[in-house]
Formats: structure tokens, sequence, C-alpha cells
């Protein structure tokens, strides 16, 4: 739009130019044109009065002279009249010009002393006056002059006129001009390529249905349109080519799943059985900035992994509407089509009050189950009014479920995490015949520690509604089991890992979670250049460390810092060539334990800084706010070394991102041994968080070590997220629950 307002402009002064030099023109000659005509009527009338004027100036008649003048005063445009003798003096005048006779004489002993006419025009009293001399004879001799003064000021009216007339004009034309342009730009560009954009869009998607936009209307775009469409026709066949060898790729699990192959799985093993994802966060959340709205993409493991199978696989997501725009932005339904730039699968958002959100979500979940199911020595605090807004919110979201699968026969409904732990049950009670997963994104502790939940029973009997329960390692498996049989009444099988409990079984497997790999729309950053970036933050350094968490007590932030300044005391060589980046995701900033950790690691930052701080160098930068994914990839890509230090975490998928992020072999990763992904990122460097001194010596390593070493170890990675994505983990996550 703005390139099509500078053009308009420059088209508008272009034309104003054009008119303002034709105007100046225009101007010149018809002030000339009446200058002249006014000269040669002053002539004319001087010449005339003069022959009434000389005879009683020669008979010396002053009288006679003045009452002459008076007479012809203020007739049509002669302003006035005065007679000089030839020394100058002034011998009659109008009353008009009483006052402006001696700014006249010049004019009148010019013409004397030359013996002509003389005229000029001058300004008297803020009028225009065009003043004419002619000499007065007696017998051959110069005697005096008569001066008429004639009234010039209409030729500055006039050429006014001209000037107000074209401008006029100008502005007429240009508005319209302007008019014409858009709506030009509308119809013969905008609108045509808008069409073609949608074409080509329904193309990407593999829509048959959408027809090519209109070939005789647009002459313009005709060739192009052509040539369009058979691209797109190319396209559709590589699509079909890649269906078909997605096909074959069914047969062998070792072959990279990819999003198509996804795609086709789900035709051919989910007999297009709809899926209805469920989980407290949303993928998309709007925001509200005056009359705009934008939408982020929420920093959440769990979103990470799971929108890229929406993507493949369509459906409906149902989660927490939490955003300020969120409800200006569905339809009576509370439905909205996303990614809102190219729409692939049905959002629905519920909406809680703030008591509900309260109790369940920053009371219940994120103060009890939270540091319940992580190690990271916060304790958990449980709160009876809590855990009813977590039943009554969890009952909301059964409910909600319940009418969207309403008609739809033998649904899978799959539910995300640990703030939805009574869901299955609820799901399962009223539609058994709905398969019903749950997978839990962050780690199950050892049976003793999660006995000390007050509503432990009630937790373990809602997950087992399910039919799989999902965990991310083994570990988690076996303490999930050994739980069940510590708390509830049911049979378990030890080697199938299932629990019976009312005649239902329950499976439950480890599904490591992952991210898609490769990720094409993440990495619209690959051509970004690293010093500009560098350069754009004030970062002078030769190393860079990046760390990417949300702001939450588990993720070992603390312990980063400390190794960081143990670093730099121990090798001091790094001062001012090692600049750590830590990207810090505000979360859940209402609850007070996560307040607290935020001033912590402020103020830890700010110690460190303090402790070796060298003229602009300092060594830790933190950039407190959300980023987008293509901006944390940037960081990803600009890293000589990653820190993930989670104290404990289920999965920790920022390894995995780093891993993804570098298609160029290089970096080094750094990653806590309790982590679920330091199973399979092996050749990451593995530490203990708790132990500075290691995660030191580890950032020293990464720094130095040989760039044959960091392509080795980084494409070994690569191959385990490439074999393992998150296309594989939801294949074989539904492969089960179809076949249960
Ligand atoms: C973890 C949980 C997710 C959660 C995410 C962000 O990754 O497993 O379920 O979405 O943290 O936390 P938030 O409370 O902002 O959703």
């Amino acid at each position: 739009m703005k390139q099509i307002f500078a053009a308009v402009f420059v088209i508008i002064v272009i034309i104003s130019f054009i008119v303002v030099a034709f105007t100046l023109t225009q101007v010149q000659q018809e002030e000339q044109r009446l200058k002249e005509g006014l000269e040669q009527r002053s002539i004319l009338l001087a010449e005339s009065l003069k022959e009434t004027v000389q005879p009683n100036f020669i008979n010396k008649s002053d009288q006679q002279l003045q009452k002459l003048i008076d007479k012809f005063e203020d007739k049509q445009r002669l302003a006035g009249m005065v007679i000089y003798d030839n020394k100058g003096e002034t011998i009659a005048t109008s009353s008009s010009l009483i006052a402006n006779v001696l700014k006249t004489q010049k004019i009148a002993e010019e013409a004397m002393d030359s013996d002509a006419v003389n005229g000029d025009f001058v300004e008297l009293t803020n009028e225009k006056m065009y003043l004419l001399a002619t000499p007065l004879h007696d017998q051959g001799n110069v005697v005096g002059a008569l001066m008429i003064a004639q009234d010039a000021s209409y030729i500055d009216t006039r050429l006014n006129e001209i000037w107000k007339s074209n401008l006029l004009r100008l502005f007429i034309q240009a508005s319209l001009i302007s008019i014409a342009i858009l709506l030009i730009i509308r119809w013969l560009i905008y609108e045509p390529i808008r069409g073609l954009v949608k074409f080509l869009k329904s193309a990407r998607r593999g829509d048959l249905e959408q027809k090519s936009p209109s070939l005789s209307t647009n002459f313009f775009f005709r060739p192009l349109i052509k040539e369009i469409s058979n691209i797109r026709g190319s396209l559709m066949e590589a699509r079909i080519t890649a269906n078909e060898e997605a096909k074959l790729g069914l047969q062998k699990l070792d072959s990279p799943w990819t999003e198509q192959r996804l795609k086709v799985f789900i035709k051919d093993v989910l007999k297009d059985r709809t899926i209805f994802m469920v989980s407290n966060r949303e993928p998309y959340i709007h925001t509200k900035k005056g009359r705009t709205i934008n939408y982020y993409i929420p920093a959440s493991g769990m979103v990470t992994a799971i929108e890229p199978i929406m993507q493949a696989c369509g459906g409906m997501w149902i989660a927490q509407g939490s955003g300020d725009g969120d409800k200006l932005t569905v339809d009576q339904n509370d439905k909205l089509k996303v990614p809102p730039d190219e729409p692939k699968y049905t959002l629905k958002r519920i909406w809680l009050t703030e008591k509900e959100e309260a109790g369940y979500y920053y009371g219940f979940s994120n103060e009890g189950l939270w540091p319940l199911c992580h190690i990271a020595y916060t304790r958990p605090t449980f709160k009876k009014e809590d855990w009813e807004e977590y039943k009554k919110v969890n009952g909301k979201f059964a409910q909600t479920i319940l009418s969207e699968i309403k008609n739809i026969e033998r649904p899978i409904v799959l539910i995300q995490d640990f703030q939805l732990a009574l869901v299955p049950r609820m799901i399962k009670n009223s539609r058994p015949d709905a398969s019903v997963g749950i997978f839990w994104h962050i780690p199950w502790p050892n049976s003793e520690s999660f006995s000390v939940c007050p509503w432990k029973k009630e937790i373990i009997d809602g997950i087992l509604g399910a039919d799989l329960v999902g965990f991310q390692t083994q570990l988690h498996c076996n303490n999930f089991i050994e739980t069940v049989s510590r708390e509830i009444e049911s049979l378990l099988d030890f080697e199938q890992l299932t629990v019976t409990r009312n005649e239902h079984i329950s499976f439950v497997k480890p599904f490591p979670i992952s991210i898609a790999f490769p990720n094409p729309s993440k990495e619209k950053s690959a051509n970004f250049d690293p010093r500009k970036l560098l350069k754009s933050l004030n970062i002078k350094t030769k190393y860079i460390g990046v760390g990417v968490d949300r702001l939450d007590y588990t993720k070992g932030i603390l312990e980063r810092l400390k190794a960081i300044e143990i670093f730099l005391k121990k090798y001091p060589a790094y001062i001012g060539n090692f600049t750590f980046i830590q990207i810090a995701a505000p979360s859940r900033s209402k609850i007070k334990e996560y307040q607290k950790f935020t001033e912590a690691v402020e103020k830890e930052v700010e110690r460190v800084n303090n402790l070796f701080r060298k003229n602009s160098w300092k060594p830790i930068i933190l950039f407190k706010r959300h980023h987008t994914q293509e901006e944390i990839y940037q960081f990803y890509k600009l890293a000589n070394v990653c820190l993930v230090t989670s104290l404990h975490d289920g999965m920790n998928l920022v390894a995995k991102e780093f891993v993804t992020a570098r298609n160029d072999n290089k970096g080094v990763l750094i990653l806590s041994q309790f982590t679920g992904a330091v199973r399979e990122l092996k050749d990451a460097l593995i530490i203990n968080p708790y132990n500075g001194e290691q995660t030191a010596e580890a950032i020293k390593t990464a720094l130095e070590l040989s760039p044959l070493e960091q392509t080795k170890k980084m494409r070994r990675m690569r191959e385990v997220i490439k074999n393992y994505n998150i296309y594989r983990w939801s294949a074989e996550l539904l492969k089960i629950i179809v076949n249960i």
C-alpha cells in the first residue's frame, strides 16, 4: 500500500510541477498584455487631456486647472491627475493624490527632461497604480508636465484569479487522478493478484476444487495466469507422486516421516476418523492494541510439538481462549480457522472466568501438579478451593468436547497434559466408543513423591479413563504404573504395561515427543546475517551462548548463570570474548513463586555482569519478553553454544529446536541430564545443572571444540530428530490408539 501511495504522490508532484510552470508562463503573458493595454490607454488619455490642460496652463489659470483636475478625478480607472511646472512644483492636483505628489514628481521630471511621455507602475497607499507623465509645451518649450494616475490593481486581481483557477483545477485533477490510479490498481492489479495468490495457496494445500482466476477478464495477467496454471498442474502432479511415495513409505518405518506421509497415513489408517486435540494452552493467542488485533504463538513445548500435527491432519483443537483479542476473532460457535494466515484446522476456544482460571490454572495445575511432578525442590501447594475449580473446569472442557463429538462416530480424542487429567474419564464415561488418549508432557514423579497429593486417587482414576496414556520416557511410565499400584485397585500387566480397572484397559507407553523436522516455515530466517543482528543489539564479542526458556524455576536458569560466573573466573581469557544471551519468555506471572524467580534471575544477571563488566561489554544479556519463533531461530543460528540446564524436564524441546535450526551442522548443545531429551541427544555435552563446575567446563569444551567435531556431533543429533520427528511421534501414537 505504501508503494501505491508513493507512486500516486510522485505523479501528483509531477502534475503540480507542470501546472505551476504553465501557470507562471500564463501569468507572465497576461501581465504583459494587461500592462501594455494600460500603457496604451494611458498615453491616449494623457494626450487628449493635454489638449485641454495646455491652454489653461499657458494662461496661468491655476484655478481653472484645479477645476479641470477635480472634474476628471475618479473617472473610470483614472485615479487622479497632477500638474507640475517646469521646476517640478505642483500647480494642481487631485485630492486623492495630494499625499503622494512628491513620490510621483520624479516621473514627471523625467518626462520633462526627456521631453517625452514617461510612465511607470508604482505602489501608492497600498494600491498599484500606473503613472504617466506627458510634458506641457509653450511655443515649443517644456513649461510643465501633466501626470495621470491610473488604477492598475485589476492586473493583480486578474493574475490572482488565474492562479486560483489553475490551482483549483490542479486539485480537482490530482484528486481524480489519484482515485483513478487507485481504482486501476485495485481492478487491474490488486484483485487479479489476490485471485492468483488464492489460487496458488489452494494449489499448495492440494485443493483441486479451486478454479483458476477467469482468464478472459485479465488481459494483462493472461500469460502469467497461464504460466501459474501450468506450475499448479506440476505441483499437483508432484503432490500425487509424493502421496504415492508416502504410501510406499508407510510400509517402511525407518524412512523419514514427513507432513505428507502423515497425511496419507491418517487417510489410510484412520479411515477419515476425525481427530479432536484438547489442551489448556491454545496455539494462537490474539491480542488487541487499539483497533488492531494481532496474534502470537505462545512459548509452550506442547504447542511447538502439537501444532505441526494439526497443520498436517486438520481437525479440531479445543483450548482455553486466553488473549484479550480472542473473543473478537471467533464466530458465534467460538471457532476460527487457523493458522490465521493460512487456515488448515479449526480452533475452538473455551472461556474461563477469572475465578476458574485462578483456581484451575494458576492454583491446582501450576502451584500443585507442576511442582509435584517436577523434582525441582519447589514445594507444591494444594488448596481445596483450587481443586474444586480444577474439577469444574475439566468438566467444562469435557462438556465442550462431548458436544463437538455428538454426531461423530468413534471419534479420536487426544488430550494434552496435566491441566486436563480428569477429562479422559469424563469423556469415556459418556462416550465409550471414542478412542481417548492422554499425553503427559511433564515428568511423572516416583510414587512416593506423588503420594503427597491429597486428590491423587481422583487424578489417577481420571487419567485411566484413557485408552492410551503416553509419557515422555520409560521411567515416567514405570513411575506411573508404580503410583497406580500403590494408590488404587487395579490389575497391572508389567509386561504389556497395561492397567485394567473396572474392565477397561489403559495402555501405558512412552512416546518421546519431538518437533517438525525439517521445518521450512521456521527456516525463513535461513538467509539472515548474524553480524547485522549482533550490530543491531550492540553486541561485540567473539563467542555467543544462548538460552531459551520460559521464566520457570524448573529450567535451571539461576544455576546456568552461576556456571557462567565460574567459567569466566576460571578462564578469564573469555572475559570480553563470550556473551551469553538469555531469551526469557514471561510465564505464569500471577504466581508468587514465578514473580520471585523472575526477580532472582534479574538480580543474578546484574550481579554476574557487575563482576566482569568491561567497557561496553558484559557477559550476560537478558531479553525478558516474548519472541517470535523466527526471532528465536536467528539466535539459535547465531550461537556457538546453547545451554539447556533444566533441573527436571519432561522432554525439553528447546534442545531439539536448536539442533533443528543448525542446518550448517555447527554449534554445540549443552544438555541437562535431567531432561527427557538427553536419552536421544547423546551427542550433546551432558551436565548435571546442580554442578556449576561441570557446566563451566562444558562451556569451555563447547567453545573450543573443533569444527570437525562440532559437525560430527550435530549431524548425528540431526539424524536422530529427523528419524523421530513429530510426524512419526503422532503416527505411532495414533497407530496404537486405533488398534486398541
Ligand atoms: C509446559 C507444559 C505445557 C504448557 C507450557 C507453557 O511445556 O507441558 O502444557 O503449555 O509449559 O506453560 P503455560 O502455563 O504458559 O501453558
